[in-house]
Parts: structure tokens; sequence; C-alpha cells
């Protein structure tokens, strides 16, 4: 069975984000010209977008590290987080980037940055694809963004609903429609 594609719209093609991509590769390239930096990949949701953005870092002294968070289940935040998958070792005194698909209510990353500090890194910043102001329930502000969207629900590029869409190349918004609709 096909995915029901006509539930999509595209908001965000393979050039556009190609293009944003490049752009924050030279934000950060700038940022972190003189000291290695720790990649800190959040799982699931940005492995596509990290592994574009941290082929646009060039010669920086990159270190990679994976996290696994989970705080969703269908199209709604359950409010708490859980870290599925822990760092293997120490980021202290570390120049730390985390890498998140989509800043929505902000509580995944106000935790997940709440308990990296306790790690003592060097310095903690967060590159982010996408963000969604709108919906914050905690104040939270990505240092590094690649579009700003608004209310509404998004799939692709390694976003999912459900663990599915993740694979498509472009971002496009999800519309639910008549649940019993195919
Ligand atoms: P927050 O904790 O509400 O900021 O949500 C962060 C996480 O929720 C992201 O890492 C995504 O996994 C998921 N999420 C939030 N909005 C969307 C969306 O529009 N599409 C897919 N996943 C989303």
């Amino acid at each position: 069975m096909s995915l029901p594609m006509h539930r999509l719209t595209p908001l965000f093609d393979v050039d556009a984000i190609a293009g944003r991509v490049a752009a924050l590769g030279r934000e950060l390239r700038e940022a972190h010209a003189d000291h290695p930096l720790t990649v800190i990949v959040v799982l699931k949701g940005s492995f596509v977008f990290a592994a574009d953005l941290v082929r646009a870092l060039g010669d920086l002294d990159v270190r990679m590290e994976f996290l696994g968070v989970r705080s969703y289940e269908g199209t709604t935040s359950t409010g708490q987080v859980e870290i599925t998958h822990d760092l293997r070792r120490s980021i202290a005194g570390e120049h730390c980037l985390v890498v998140e698909d989509i800043v929505d209510t902000g509580l995944t990353l106000r935790f997940l940055c709440d308990t990296l500090r306790q790690r003592d890194p060097a310095s903690l910043s967060v590159a982010t694809l996408l963000d969604k102001p709108s919906r914050r329930k905690v104040a939270f502000t990505p240092d590094h963004v690649g579009f700003t969207i608004p209310d509404a629900f998004v799939v692709g590029y390694g976003l999912d609903l459900d663990q599915r869409y993740r694979h498509l190349p472009y971002v496009a918004v999800y519309d639910p429609g008549h649940p019993e609709s195919p």
C-alpha cells in the first residue's frame, strides 16, 4: 500500500532546503572557526537535516554524537520528554551544537539543554531546521534556524507522523483530512 500523498502540501522543496542548509553551514563555520565542535544529533527527526548540515561544515574539527529523545505520539506532544539513547561519553569542556528537526512547544529542547548544561560543556548552541514560535509553551530561542513556519503539522526530510514520511526529500504540511478517507 502506498502513502496517502494527497494529504501533503509541499512547503519547502529540495532546492529551498539545500540553500538554507548551505547558509547555516556558513554561519556555523564562522561561529566555530577557532575550536573543535561536538555535534549532537537529536534522533530520530534530525537525522536527514544533520547529515546535510555536517557536510556543509567544511574543514571544521567536528565530532559527532547521537542522542535519542521521545516526546510525541501522532500529531500531539505528550509534554513529557524521555531520553531513549544517551551520550556515551562526557562533553565537559567541549563546544557543543545540538541539531534538531523542529522546535514546537520548546519542551524538548528546554529539557535537553538543561540536561546537557549540567554536564559542563564549554558552550552549547542549537541549530534547528524548522521553528514554530507560535506554539511555544516554554521560552526557548534556537541560535540557528533554517525556516520559521506557522502552526501546522509538517512531515518529510526526517520529520514523521507515526514513523512515516521521514524519507521524503522535501518538507510538506500534513492535512489529516476526514478520519475515514484513505
Ligand atoms: P517540542 O518539544 O514540542 O518543541 O517538540 C519537538 C519535537 O516534536 C520535534 O523534535 C519533533 O520530533 C516533534 N514535532 C513537533 N512538531 C512537529 C511537526 O510539525 N511534525 C513532526 N514532528 C513534530
